[in-house]
């Protein structure tokens, strides 16, 4: 009998689903089935019978949890939800492993699979189609440079006409990873001068390879994995005054940068918010609950200063685009299912390096945000 793996629709105002009728042909031969909870995809642009069309079925939410081998998700499922799981399924998603871990625990320990994106080995080449990371990251990058030329009152590239010369916005990207690499191209396609900026040295090479330039500060924070360590207050400080004497001569400013299972890294502070030109438009991509890159930003809000400095606070942007997300997050959980299913029967194999690294159970995933 094949693997069951079923969709479910996700709390509002989350829109993306973690599968798409594109996936189903893809899964159907690596030996999976696929259950959709009815009316799961509409948010993200994807009909019932659109997933039927594709060979899927559609069941209610309870049915479709009780036939499932894996529940996959984009984020942590409701309290109940998690709470309905059995011993020998698996559950994949966004899960979010560093808030109310024990909640994740707690599921596993009554033998359920919890296996989270936030914990795959990104390194690891054969984890890259599975990287809901980067793929999401992307996206959100992509968008934040629309978001801010949307908001922006002037134009981003040069423009000559009869009525006068306007000059091209000067954009900074601090936080040169994944999203910032990808708001970095997409500023400039759109014709803004831009800069990047980031701790991680060889960041540099991979902002001036887009044609940007790179602003150098006197901190360098490489930490494991590839990822930038948490800089010490001292480093911090030294940071934000550096990052201050240059911030107020930008006209946007796209803030991504962000330390896996920490705070994200205040980097603009309220005095240099209120040092820059009215008119001038932020976008915080780590804006969250615990706070961002930047004072005063609020997940999910716009808010303008006194100055006419206007802050959008991004919580998930990928969300904003949730039939293109939808579509690669789908393809991630797709390679991820598909690794799981040998000889036509679903193994979870914690030795495995890359499920291994995404299952929660070790007490090492534990320890709390700072
Ligand atoms: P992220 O979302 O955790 O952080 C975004 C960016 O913020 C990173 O570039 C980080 O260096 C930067 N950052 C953190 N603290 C900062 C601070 N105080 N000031 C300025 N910048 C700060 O990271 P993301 O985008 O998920 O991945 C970052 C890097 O991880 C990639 O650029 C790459 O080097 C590595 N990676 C490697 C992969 C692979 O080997 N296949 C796949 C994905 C990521």
């Amino acid at each position: 009998m094949a693997v069951t793996i079923a969709a479910l629709a996700e709390r509002a105002p989350e829109a993306r689903i973690a599968l798409t009728p594109p996936v189903i042909s893809a899964l159907a031969r690596a030996g999976a089935a696929v259950i959709v909870e009815a009316n799961a995809g509409a948010a993200a642009g994807f009909v019932d019978e659109d997933y039927v069309a594709a060979g899927a079925s559609i069941a209610t939410r309870a049915n479709a949890i009780a036939a499932a081998d894996v529940v996959a998700c984009v984020r942590r499922p409701d309290a109940a939800t998690l709470a309905a799981l059995r011993a020998g399924q698996v559950v994949l998603g966004l899960l979010d492993v560093w808030d109310n871990p024990a909640e994740l625990t707690a599921v596993a320990d009554r033998g359920v699979s919890v296996l989270s994106f936030d914990s795959l080995p990104r390194q690891i080449s054969r984890a890259q189609t599975m990287d809901v990371l980067s793929s999401q990251a992307s996206i959100a990058g992509y968008r934040a440079a629309i978001v801010a030329a949307e908001t922006y009152g002037r134009y981003f590239p040069m423009m000559v006409t009869a009525a006068g010369t306007a000059k091209p916005a000067t954009v900074l990207v601090l936080g040169a990873g994944v999203a910032g690499l990808q708001a970095i191209a997409t500023a400039r396609r759109l014709g803004a001068r831009v800069t990047g900026y980031d701790v991680r040295p060889d960041a540099r090479e991979e902002v001036t390879s887009l044609g940007a330039a790179f602003l150098a500060t006197a901190v360098d924070a490489v930490g494991e994995g590839g990822y930038a360590r948490e800089l010490t207050e001292h480093e911090a400080a030294q940071q934000r005054a550096e990052l201050a004497a240059a911030i107020a001569s930008f006209d946007v400013i796209i803030a991504t940068a962000k330390v896996p299972g920490r705070t994200p890294p205040l980097l603009v502070t309220a005095d240099t918010v209120a040092a820059m030109r009215r008119g001038s438009v932020i976008v915080d991509l780590a804006a969250s609950s615990l706070g961002g890159n930047v004072a005063g930003s609020v997940p999910d809000a716009v808010t303008t200063t006194d100055a006419g400095v206007t802050i959008i606070g991004a919580g998930e942007l990928a969300a904003q685009m949730a039939p293109a997300a939808s579509d690669a997050f789908a393809r991630n959980v797709t390679a991820v299912v598909a690794s799981l299913i040998v000889d036509g029967a679903l193994v979870v194999d914690p030795t495995d390096d890359v499920i291994g690294s995404m299952l929660t159970t070790a007490p090492a995933k534990e320890e709390s945000r700072s």
